[in-house]
């Protein structure tokens, strides 16, 4: 068996035309677009080039996006006060924390002080906690690109068999609870799981995301599972993921590919989400 391999490019290219629809829509009746504000503290190159291809595909779908930069050795108030600042800018709808950020600083408190309204993440644990109930209205992007994926494959999902190899709160923890929302059967994997193939090979749908090339090879996998490799790796022989493509296409039924796969969702995503903060800010003061 070869696998079908997803088009992720595709997908989010359908997803930015959407976009680029919507803020179109929103402009003629509100006569302005989503501005979105990203905080970014150093000068991380993953994040750098990240952050250049979201900002891409705003300016493509109409959005406004601008950063707001400081330098590794900003204190934690600091980066607090601006956010307290774009959270009363009636002119900015949408806020951002580039992550990675120095050691010194608190996610967690930057997080708490983002206005749920304008998280565009849903990492506020306003946001989570609403998920977590089955209110999905802002959702963390990575695993809001998992199911999209998902969707657009027209994947069952309740009663299935679905295995998460992270435990990350950016993506596995929200995306457990998404798949439970689904009545999917889900376990959770990470470093201190025991005997790892012992699960993913009941996965029929395996989602891995831990940065560890290679890490899912085919012994390690269902046949005709659909197998999505969230990570992202640099390596001497270029960009992969966590999945052993070459093997794993060869048994699975689905397989996504690193580059060109959950990553161009996740972004598109993130625009998605840069719609509804709009819409929250918005429709609230009209
Ligand atoms: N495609 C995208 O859009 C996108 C978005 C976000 C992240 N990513 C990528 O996804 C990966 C994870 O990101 P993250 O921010 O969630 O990172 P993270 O916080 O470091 O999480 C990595 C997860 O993998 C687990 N893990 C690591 N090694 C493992 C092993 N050998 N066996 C089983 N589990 C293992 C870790 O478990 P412990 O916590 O127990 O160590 C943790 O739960 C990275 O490669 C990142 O670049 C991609």
């Amino acid at each position: 068996m070869t696998a079908k391999i997803i088009d992720c490019r595709k997908i989010a290219a359908d997803l930015n035309q959407k976009t680029a629809n919507e803020v179109s829509i929103l402009k003629s009746k509100y006569v302005t677009v989503p501005k979105i504000m990203t905080i970014k503290i150093g000068n991380d190159t993953a994040s750098n080039l990240y952050l250049k291809l979201r900002d891409e595909a705003c300016k493509k779908t109409g959005i406004i996006s601008k950063h707001v930069e400081f330098e590794n050795n900003v204190s934690g108030s600091e980066v607090l006060d601006t956010i307290g600042q774009l959270n009363d800018d009636r002119n900015v709808h949408g806020i951002l924390i580039q992550f990675p950020v120095p050691k010194n600083i608190s996610s967690e408190k930057l997080l708490l002080k983002i206005d749920p309204k304008k998280d565009v993440e849903g990492l506020n644990p306003i946001n989570l906690g609403k998920t977590m109930i089955g209110n999905e209205s802002l959702i963390p992007c990575t695993p809001k690109a998992v199911l999209t994926i998902l969707s657009y494959e027209k994947t069952q999902l309740q009663g299935r068999n679905v295995v998460i190899v992270n435990h990350s709160n950016i993506v596995g923890k929200p995306l457990s609870i998404l798949l439970l929302n689904r009545n999917a059967t889900v376990t959770v994997c990470h470093v201190f799981t025991d005997n790892l193939s012992k699960y993913s090979k009941e996965a029929d749908i395996l989602i891995s995301a831990t940065g560890v090339p290679k890490l899912i090879s085919q012994e390690k996998i269902k046949k005709g599972a659909f197998v999505i490799d969230v990570g992202i790796v640099k390596t001497k022989d270029g960009v992969c993921g966590d999945v052993d493509f070459s093997s794993v296409k060869e048994k699975a039924g689905k397989i996504t590919p690193v580059p060109g796969g959950v990553g161009p969702v996740t972004i598109a995503s993130s625009l998605q989400n840069m719609i509804t903060t709009f819409r929250n800010c918005i429709e609230e003061t009209t």
